[in-house]
């Protein structure tokens, strides 16, 4: 269970049905769902009964502090509210710009490395996406090496959090030799560059940022964010989205690297919408095809491969009690390949997203982005940002998908591929397609 908790959960379900329990570590009782009325019930209808995890509130609180992952009820909602106009549409029109400029300078170094021989595509479009994320919050003067450094401390502090959370025996020895110390040392030395930024910004004129916005907001008294605050929940931003993104890329490059017919077909979505120009905001709607492509992949491989809630008060939902205290898992990865709820669950086929199913769809049997009030608030972004990645890459390489891996899912935090993908790119394709590769922007 530790090392790979998806295929024994989807074993179990085969044997117990769509809703069973068991009890983790032996102790704590944990309710496992994919029945679409449980987890409707539990996510969004009451909502109000169920607090994020353990895991995520105290120990990810150690580290990142309060905001919008780590808070719940009335604080949560305030926050949740004024965070959420950083990612409207006018918004997102004014980020396009900068991340675009920031994918150009991933790119260049992106050329520079596949001349060296095939890559793992998943540090690369995790650097990518990384970037992006980062410079939309602090915008274009946040220099690479400042990238790198909070780059390199949520990763690695990520990383102690999992084993905290794994191996919470060890918990004593981590404070005892140091290690705990060394974490949070890591984590203070980010957070001071970081607040430099914010600092700085005070002084300067308004940029079109997502900082820009979380200073602008305003409480219902006029107040605004602390420096303190700001931090934090850019910090949570930077958390929530620099992993999922890029994992849902990684999957989608190899799902695509395996049929050259889908493939082809966005390729022609691309250039037929795009010609020489790039992607914004502006155009996340005309590519219907490529939208039903990456849904389809998050379908096969959410990112959230589970969903985490801790009951406040006992609660029932049709036969399923669900006592004061317990755990519930929503298993996203197994509504997902529900054959319940899909027609041969493990196959890649776009076209069941195709426009107008969703209203034929269970509600709550699709939700890579989780639902009720704590849906992702990065969605909309997080679609122009694939979208954004994905017209890049493949208008301007052909790629293949390395032979004899062994490409198998390891479901951490995040449903990460095990071993890697590796891929060979080369820019033949640029040459075919002078006229509509992004190339002249670079
Ligand atoms: C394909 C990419 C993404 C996927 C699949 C994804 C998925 C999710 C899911 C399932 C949740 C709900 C978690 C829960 O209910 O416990 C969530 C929450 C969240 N996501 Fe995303 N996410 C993505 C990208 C992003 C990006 C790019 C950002 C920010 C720039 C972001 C920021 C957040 C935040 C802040 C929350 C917490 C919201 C709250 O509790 O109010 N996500 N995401």
């Amino acid at each position: 269970m530790a090392q790979n908790p998806v295929p024994v959960l989807s074993t179990y379900l085969k044997l117990y049905g769509d809703t069973f329990r068991f009890y983790l570590g032996g102790l704590k009782e944990a309710i496992v769902t994919t029945d679409p009325a449980v987890i409707q019930h539990v996510l969004k209808t009451n909502a109000e009964n169920y607090r994020k995890s353990e895991i995520q509130v105290r120990r990810m609180g150690h580290f990142l502090g309060k905001g919008l992952l780590t808070t719940h009820g009335e604080p949560w909602k305030t926050q949740r509210r004024l965070i959420q106009k950083g990612f409207d549409r006018k918004q997102l029109d004014a980020l396009s710009s900068i991340m675009q400029d920031s994918l150009t300078e991933s790119i260049r170094e992106f050329d520079r490395r596949i001349q060296d021989g095939p890559v793992d595509i998943y540090p690369q479009l995790m650097e990518m996406t990384f970037a992006m994320v980062a410079r939309s919050l602090f915008g274009a003067r946040l220099k690479r090496e400042d990238i790198d450094l909070v780059s390199h401390t949520i990763c690695t502090v990520q990383e102690f959090i999992v084993r905290q959370t794994l191996q919470p025996y060890l918990n004593p020895w981590f404070a005892a030799s140091g290690e705990l110390k060394k974490h949070e040392d890591m984590r203070v030395r980010a957070d001071n560059v970081l607040l430099e930024y914010i600092k700085e910004r005070r002084l300067q004129p308004p940029g079109s940022d997502l900082l820009q916005s979380l200073m602008d907001a305003r409480y219902a008294d006029g107040e605004g964010m602390s420096d303190e605050l700001v931090l934090s929940e850019s910090m949570q931003l930077l958390v929530a989205g620099h992993e999922t993104s890029s994992n849902g890329l990684s999957w989608l490059l190899y799902l695509l690297s395996t049929r050259p017919d889908c493939l082809e077909r966005v390729r022609d979505e691309f250039d037929s919408v795009l010609g020489d120009t790039l992607l914004s905001h502006g155009d996340v709607m005309k590519f219907p095809y490529t939208t039903q492509v990456i849904q389809e992949a998050l379908r096969l491989y959410p990112p959230f491969w589970m969903i985490d809630r801790m009951a406040v008060n006992d609660d029932q939902i049709g036969d399923v009690a669900i006592p004061a205290g317990s755990m519930v898992i929503v298993y996203v990865y197994g509504a997902h390949h529900a054959s319940r709820a899909w027609d041969d669950p493990e196959e890649f086929q776009p076209e069941r997203f195709v426009k107008g199913s969703e209203k034929l769809r269970t509600p709550f049997t699709y939700l890579p982005f989780g639902g009720g009030p704590r849906v992702c608030i990065g969605n909309q972004y997080a679609m122009l940002q694939i979208l954004m990645i994905l017209s890049t890459l493949l208008r301007r390489y052909d790629f293949d998908l390395v032979p004899g891996q062994n490409i198998v899912e390891r479901a951490m935090v995040i449903l990460r591929p095990k071993n890697g993908i590796q891929m060979r790119f080369t820019r033949a394709a640029v040459v075919e397609r002078q006229a509509a590769a992004p190339a002249n922007a670079l």
